[in-house]
């Protein structure tokens, strides 16, 4: 039936030239309201929401995951990435909405409340979401530390706020292998402090703080949030031993330089620290000193 079939067609495009034309028309009318504080139709949301899951469940299923996900040295390190980069939108045990969270649409899931499949989290993570307000953070970090997030992701939701700080306080603080940004802003200059003696030497994550001239004896003040800790310099403390924790949990004792008067080196840097209740709102950027 020759006829038919180039009747069909004709029509076909015909109709499509009209759908064409009317779809150019709704863009460039402008009635469409693109503002993140304006709500999708069910009906687009439903298909957004079916477009994401498939793409990320598809993509997902082809990761060779880890076996070693549990691994408790994997979570320590997972949650103080967590701490400092994601809380702001996905927010953590006891927190409260920032403005982050509050104001993106998609609206960031509340990550300290809904597990995540951790093979999707690490896709996620890794390459973000489009038109959404989720990053792609495998551009700045290696895999390792991507998967112990997605790792840290399957206790999150188990964590009450004591714990989760604990946890973060244990973690040795923002590492990932390069391209860490800096969110610890000092507010003022003067002299090196951070002279954490031969740490850059033994390959530790410290760049983002190299070449900051900072002397903390001097008054000044930290970003809401930071820890407690202590500002005085070094040479007036009692000679201890130096104990940093390293990205992978490991802790490192310096000789203590002059061991006359000299305290045992505390086993944990941050023992009898008031860790505050709730967690900081974006810069849970913890240095060891
Ligand atoms: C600037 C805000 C923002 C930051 C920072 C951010 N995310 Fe997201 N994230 C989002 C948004 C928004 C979504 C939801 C996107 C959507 O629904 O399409 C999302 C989605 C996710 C999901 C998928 C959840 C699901 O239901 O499948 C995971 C997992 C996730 N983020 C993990 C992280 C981790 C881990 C970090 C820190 C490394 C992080 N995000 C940092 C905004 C952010």
């Amino acid at each position: 039936m020759p006829f038919v079939t180039r009747k069909s067609l004709l029509t076909l495009s015909i109709l499509s030239g009209v759908a064409l034309v009317a779809a150019a028309g709704f863009v460039w009318s402008g009635v469409y309201n693109i503002g993140a504080d304006d709500t999708h139709t069910r009906p687009v949301y439903s298909a957004l929401q079916a477009l994401r899951e498939r793409s990320i469940e598809v993509r997902a299923n082809k990761l060779q995951r880890p076996a070693d996900l549990s691994d408790p040295a994997r979570i320590r390190q997972g949650a103080g990435n967590y701490n400092a980069m994601c809380t702001g939108c996905h927010l953590g045990p006891g927190m409260k909405d920032t403005e982050l969270s509050k104001g993106l649409y998609p609206a960031p899931p509340n990550l300290s409340k809904e597990t995540i499949d951790a093979g999707k989290a690490f896709w996620v993570i890794k390459h973000g979401i489009k038109a959404s307000g989720m990053p792609a953070w495998g551009k700045s970090m290696e895999d390792e530390y991507i998967w112990n997030m997605a790792a840290f992701l399957q206790a999150l939701p188990k964590l009450t706020p004591e714990q989760y700080q604990a946890l973060v306080a244990s973690s040795g603080g923002h590492s990932h292998g390069g391209g860490e940004s800096e969110g610890h802003a000092h507010a003022e200059g003067g002299e090196d402090h951070h002279d954490e003696g031969d740490a850059n030497a033994e390959g530790e994550e410290h760049d983002a703080m190299a070449g900051m001239p900072m002397d903390e004896s001097k008054p000044h003040s930290h970003p809401p949030g930071t820890p407690p800790h202590d500002d005085a310099p070094k040479d007036m403390k009692a000679p201890s031993g130096e104990v940093h924790i390293h990205a992978d949990g490991k802790k490192h004792v310096h000789d203590a330089p002059a061991p006359a008067t000299a305290k045992p080196a505390a086993a944990d840097p941050h023992a009898g620290m008031d860790m505050p209740e709730t967690a900081p709102a974006s810069d849970g950027h913890d240095h060891q000193h």
